[in-house]
């Protein structure tokens, strides 16, 4: 493209696809931080277990293209599965040990190092100079700052906050499976993940037992919770006395959909 050689910034953001608002912002913070933005729509087959949504993952490609027009995207990256990665069974992975073994990597085995090889291999492709992702996935941001500093990827990560719909539920492609009931029940997610963040923060209950009462509510209107757990900002150890930035994060099924939601809060 020679955008770079030519003086110019260019901003990255990764997708796989089937472009919310939420997306969009992300487009819009690269734009306002660079002179050139790139986005790339690729599905990555190696983030989904053999269980999961990889063939019914939504696609909309040429809707996405017309999105991205209209926020002034300069080039939109369309890679094959094949051009990424040749033979899938022996390409070389990238793996995170702590953080993608934890929170969402107990139940997603693998999910992480298909995240981490596919994020390495578009921004060794791309180079741009800073890439933005969404705070919703928080667990993949993390994961995606340590992997750029340990391997020396020279990409400044930009965080940009959760997108939410008016009714708190956090925007993400997998909303679309909901059924209008399910839809109307979503948002109790993070209504939750707000009261028990209040809970904390005037120190009327500690993390275990904030997690167990979110299980509760949760089951009580029909989610499965797979998780609610308090960690700290940044590196998603578990907190230690003195820690106070810190986020809560969970993950539940609302029938076959899998949500996910945090929030970061400070104790003062
Ligand atoms: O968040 C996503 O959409 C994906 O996990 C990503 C970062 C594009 C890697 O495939």
């Amino acid at each position: 493209m020679g955008y770079r050689k030519s003086g110019e910034s260019v901003g990255f953001v990764p997708t796989m696809g089937n472009l919310h608002a939420g997306h969009l912002a992300l487009v819009d913070e690269a734009r306002v931080r660079s002179d050139r933005v790139i986005t790339s729509i690729f599905v990555n087959p190696t983030q989904f277990a053999p269980n999961e949504d990889y063939n019914d993952y939504p696609r909309t490609e040429a809707e996405d293209a017309k999105r991205l027009e209209a926020h002034a995207v300069d080039v939109l990256f369309l890679p094959s599965v094949d051009a990424m990665y040749g033979d899938v069974s022996s390409t070389t992975t990238v793996s995170v040990p702590y953080l993608s073994s934890i929170l969402c990597g107990k139940s997603r085995l693998r999910h992480f190092d298909g995240v981490a090889t596919a994020v390495t291999k578009l921004l060794n492709i791309v180079q741009p100079d800073i890439a933005v992702f969404g705070c919703k996935d928080y667990q993949q941001l993390t994961l995606v700052r340590q992997m750029v500093g340990d391997l020396a990827i020279p990409t400044q990560i930009v965080a940009c906050d959760t997108y939410r719909e008016k009714d708190g539920l956090a925007m993400s492609s997998r909303n679309v499976y909901l059924s209008e009931e399910q839809r109307h029940i979503a948002p109790r997610l993070y209504q939750e993940l707000s009261r028990a963040v209040d809970m904390i923060k005037q120190r009327k209950a500690g993390f275990d037992e904030i997690g167990l009462q979110i299980k509760t509510n949760l089951e009580r209107e029909g989610f499965e919770l797979q998780y609610a757990e308090v960690r700290r900002q940044g590196d998603l150890h578990p907190p230690g006395e003195s820690d106070t930035s810190l986020i809560i994060l969970a993950a539940a099924h609302l029938g076959n959909t899998r949500l996910i939601d945090n929030i970061a809060f400070e104790l003062t």
